[in-house]
Formats: C-alpha cells, structure tokens, sequence
C-alpha cells in the first residue's frame, strides 16, 4: 500500500514516536511504501510531499514537535479544496490518509471521510478534550511539565508570602488546569467548564490566609471565564481558519483583580507553549506507538473513516464522526476531588 501521514493543528509531544511507529511497522511488515504531507492539511492542497525512508524516523521516538510541519489550513476554506486532495491523493496513488490531529484537523478528516477519501485518525492534542478516546498523546507530558512549574512555584510564593497564579492552556477544557493542579497541589482551580465569581476566589484565599497559610498557588486555564465579565479574554481579535481566538491574558487579569481585592502580593505566571514543547513522557511515547500501530493495522484491516482510540486499556476503532459531536470535557468527579483541597 501508499500511506500519506500528515501532522495539523497544535503540534505535541508525541508525533513523532506516532509517526515512526506507522513508518517502522509499514514499511517492515507490510512492505508499505509512507509518504508524509507537510504542514498539515496544506501540505495535501499544495502537493507537498516526500517520501520517508526508515532511516528518516531513526531516533525520532524521544524527539517533541513534528518533522512533518503542522499548520492550522483549514481545506473547506479554499476554494475546490476537496477535489485539489482527492487529486493530489490520486495523483500520488496514496491508498490510505493518516491525519495526527485535534478536533480541527479530524473534523476535517470526518468531512473527508464522508466525501470518500480513504482516512483514519490519530487523536492528538495536548488538551485531551477530543471526544471518543479517554487520552490524546501530549496531555500527560504538558500535565508533567505543568506539575513541574506548580512545585517550581510553590517554594518561591512559600518564601515571599505570595499568591502565585499560573495560567495554562486549555481552550473549551480544564483537563490539564485540573489534573496538573491536582498533581501540583493547587490552592484553587478555575477551569473553562465552571464561570467563577472572582468574590469566592478572593474569599477562598482569604480563608487558606486566617487559617495561617502565607501563600497561595492558583491554576487558571486559558478559557476559564469570570460570571461578572462578558466573553473570554484574548490576546487579540484575530480567529484562525477554524475560526478559534488566540486565548492568553486571563492570569494577569485574575492576578490584578486578586491583589486589589485580597491586599496579598500576587505574581502571575504564563506557561504558554513551554506546555507543547520538548520530550514526551514514556506514557506519552507509549501511548503514540500504539496509536501509529494502531493506524496503520487499521489501514490494512478496513477500518477507514475511523479514528484510533484508547478505551480502557485496549485500543480499538472509532467512527470519525465521532469527534465532530462535541469535546470531552472534564469529569465533574475530577473537580470535586481538587475541590477537596480548596478553603
Ligand atoms: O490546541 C491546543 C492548544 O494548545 C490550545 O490549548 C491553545 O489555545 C492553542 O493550542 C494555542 O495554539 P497556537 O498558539 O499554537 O495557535
């Protein structure tokens, strides 16, 4: 067979080990010829393409990023894009698509699907709010990275008496606030999934404070939102193809409304795309191994149109439409678990 790969959206720890293990087992067992798209889907719009060699994904388990490039193209906003990859596909005999993606660049791999392009999924994105799968590769190494930067935070708030809030990403889900805020032991977690009253943040401080705490760690997400202002705070108006805001800014806001209000000194971290960056964690290496294997057996076993997913412990197959049916957001049980450790 002909596999094209491609990478589209928010790049992430884990690509590449996903893309070696389609490589290594294709080529090796079943003498597959793996060609890889460039930037994501504007590498099939534009034909850009190469083929990839075995000796090409030799030492790309522990590397982060992508070496195919990724883009946030969206192909249903270019005119004809459709028939330009059915006939650059064509054109290169591709037999099978794997689209590495979000809920961007699979939405458009369940568009696809529907219009009979030959496809399968990899779910990948830091935010673990894909639908269909219980993990995404690259959640696990941001949530090390941001438990890392809580317990970074912790010894410097303890020293000066501080409350340190720590913005992370997490666009429409608090999975990575909750979970790194979990493993970190924050103080407060305000996720995109429950508006918060900036009263009960400053009180819930103010209680840790009369109970002789002298500092305070809180873990905000990019899309958390204030019941008492409009909308999400963002860096500026731009939307990208898919039609997303570039978030950033609500750790400064929160960090000025919680010093007004609390008389604490507050300082305010962003750990912006430090989160996406760098070495996956063995889980993370792990998990994208079995996703690429996973796509490429689904690739020969007639599982097209379906996205590879984690269910339990066991990987198995997912219809793509799957993931355009909304994002998976955070167990209200995981909230109620780091509401425990909350004044
Ligand atoms: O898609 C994952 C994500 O990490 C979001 O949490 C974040 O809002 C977005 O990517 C930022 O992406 P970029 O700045 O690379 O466009």
């Amino acid at each position: 067979m002909r596999i094209a790969i491609l990478t589209g959206g928010g790049d992430c720890p884990g690509l590449n080990a996903a893309i070696r293990a389609i490589v290594k087992k294709g080529i090796k067992v079943y003498q597959d010829r793996i060609f890889g798209y460039h930037n994501g889907w504007a590498g099939p719009i534009n034909d850009d393409i190469g083929e990839i060699a075995l000796s090409d994904v030799s030492g790309l388990l522990p590397r982060g990023g992508t070496i195919l490039g990724t883009s946030r193209t969206n192909p249903f906003k270019i005119d004809n894009g459709l028939n330009i990859i059915k006939g650059n596909m064509e054109k290169h005999e591709i037999d099978v698509l794997v689209a590495i993606g979000g809920e961007d660049t699979l939405g458009v791999a369940a568009k696809l699907a529907r219009e009979g392009v030959k496809i399968i999924g990899i779910p990948k994105t830091i935010d673990n709010d894909l639908t269909g799968t219980v993990y995404t590769f690259g959640f696990d190494t941001a949530v090390s990275i941001i438990t890392e930067a809580i317990d970074r935070l912790h010894t410097t708030a303890e020293s000066h008496q501080r409350v340190m809030v720590l913005e992370v990403m997490g666009r429409h889900a608090g999975w990575l606030a909750v979970t790194g805020g979990i493993a970190g032991g924050a103080d407060l977690i305000l996720v995109p999934e429950e508006e918060f009253n900036i009263d009960d943040v400053c009180q819930s401080l103010k209680n840790r404070h009369e109970k002789g705490k002298t500092f305070s760690i809180v873990v905000v997400a990019e899309g958390a939102r204030s019941r008492d202002k409009d909308g999400l705070v963002t860096i500026d108006k731009s939307r990208d193809a898919f039609g997303h805001v570039k978030l950033g800014g609500i750790g400064h806001e929160l960090g000025k409304r919680i010093e007004e209000r609390t008389g604490f000194e507050t300082r305010v971290t962003v750990l912006g795309h430090v989160q996406r960056g760098g070495t996956p964690t063995a889980f993370d290496r792990v998990l994208a191994t079995r996703y690429g294997i996973g796509a490429i057996d689904g690739a020969h076993n007639n599982q097209l149109g379906k996205m590879v997913s984690l269910r339990g412990n066991r990987i198995t197959y997912v219809s793509l439409n799957t993931v355009t049916r909304g994002l998976k957001t955070i167990d209200s049980e995981l909230l109620d678990i780091a509401k425990v450790f909350f004044e």
